[in-house]
């Protein structure tokens, strides 16, 4: 009897023809799991495909629920934001997938799992730790990376054995899409001097077809996790999908961005996260309004370090157990409104307001009832710049250097 593998399956061409090329060439069985993460493509043609490719099965897991509140939510309450622009969505999704492949190697029996993910890029690294982490037992197969078919001899490789791929064909990015966002790269749009054009979006409307007037949303948060769209709870998918549209009808949430991987390159990346650009702006808002000024600088550190965990595929180990420990505590009085004006491409809050607002209007205040001390300004500025005072007596007039003060952030001018 064959040992059975469980491929991570998307209807596309490259995994149509890892199906069969895993029986042909590898002798395995193929399971095909294809994990539902919003925006699946058509799921019937998959099945189709799965089935001509030879499969022994196929599972189509609708985890979008679970991918909003186990990974997308914990992203956004730490503010993980890879080198400060990708909202981090294909990332996100590669842990769950992985995780979903490792249950179902071990309901079938299967030795190994495996993926489509060329050798070059992040996903493989993704896939091949997070299985790693959760059933180092098994076997991993990266078929692109293995077989090592580019694009025109896999489209031949299919048309060979009968499976009929052609009509997905018609799109010359290669994208990746869920609930958090779409993530597009390589044909035209390797060369970062070229304007993506309008082909590459299909989330997002551009500039000119948006509408004239903004609309407004509040979206209220509980403990930093969305749960409301204008006063109306929702429950997280629907939430995130009517943002999405909404969002997207006002060009929100195109990104262009030349991105570090950590294979060492520098790619082009294009991504469309209308929702996720929102949320995550909301999110801050509330966060500026709840937290005291060094729990804010503190966690923007902590954000970066999340987001490049994320990045890197090391979402299950024990840095980001303990991370994530911390961004939830954090996140404890992040409860309240942001209201968000969307209009011609961006997203700003406008409005914010929390029960336990550490914003006091009776100390901001410039009119009637200011109870600022001002008398305590001076005491205090004398022992804050009081340092100052001292360098410079002690140290500025002495260097040569610095006689002009103007020179001080130009030095050598
Ligand atoms: N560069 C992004 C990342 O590493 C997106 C990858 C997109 N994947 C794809 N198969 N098109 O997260």
């Amino acid at each position: 009897m064959a040992p059975t593998i469980v491929l991570a399956f998307s209807g596309g061409l490259d995994t149509s023809v890892a199906t069969r090329w895993l029986q042909e060439a590898r002798g395995y069985d193929v399971f095909c799991l294809m994990v539902d993460l919003g925006r699946l493509p058509d799921v019937e043609l998959a099945r189709e495909r799965a089935t001509q490719a030879g499969a022994i099965g196929i599972d189509v897991v609708d985890a979008r629920a679970d991918f909003l509140r186990y990974f997308v939510f914990p992203a956004l309450a730490a503010g993980a934001v890879y080198e400060g622009t990708y909202p981090l969505a294909t990332a996100l999704g590669r842990p769950l997938i992985a995780k979903l492949l490792v249950d179902k190697a071990r309901e079938l029996g299967a030795t190994a799992v495996a993926h489509g993910c060329t050798g070059k890029g992040n996903d493989q690294v993704r896939f091949d730790i997070s299985i790693r982490a959760l059933g180092p037992e098994l076997e991993i197969v990266g078929t692109a990376r293995e077989n090592k078919l580019n694009r025109d001899e896999a489209i031949a490789y299919a048309e060979r054995h009968g499976i009929a791929v052609r009509q997905t064909l018609a799109s010359p990015y290669s994208t990746d899409e869920n609930l958090w966002g779409r993530s597009v790269e390589a044909g035209v749009l390797e060369d970062p001097w070229l304007e993506p054009p309008e082909d590459v979006y299909a989330w997002t409307q551009p500039l000119a077809r948006t509408p004239a007037e903004p609309a407004y949303v509040e979206i209220g948060f509980v403990a930093g996790v969305p749960v409301a769209l204008d006063g109306e709870r929702l429950a997280a998918v629907e939430l995130v999908e009517r943002l999405n549209a909404l969002a997207g009808a006002h060009g929100i949430g195109r990104i262009d961005h030349v991105e570090n991987r950590l294979v060492g390159i520098k790619s082009r990346e294009i991504y469309e996260a209308p929702a996720a650009v929102a949320l995550i702006e909301a999110h801050r808002v509330l966060e500026s309004l709840t937290l005291t000024k060094q729990q804010a600088r503190f966690k923007e550190r902590v954000a970066q370090e999340y987001a490049d965990l994320i990045y890197n595929g090391l979402w299950f180990t024990a840095h980001h157990q303990d991370l994530a420990a911390y961004v939830q505590s954090t996140q404890r009085h992040v409860t309240g409104e942001v209201r968000v004006r969307l209009h011609h491409g961006t997203a700003v809050a406008v409005g914010r307001r929390a029960d336990r607002s550490l914003y006091s209007h009776a100390l901001a205040t410039y009119s009637e009832g200011d109870q600022f001390d001002q008398d305590a300004a001076r005491g205090f500025i004398k022992l804050w710049g009081l340092p100052v005072e001292v360098q410079a007596r002690a140290q500025l007039q002495l260097d040569p250097g610095s006689g002009d003060p103007l020179q001080l952030g130009r030095p050598g001018e």
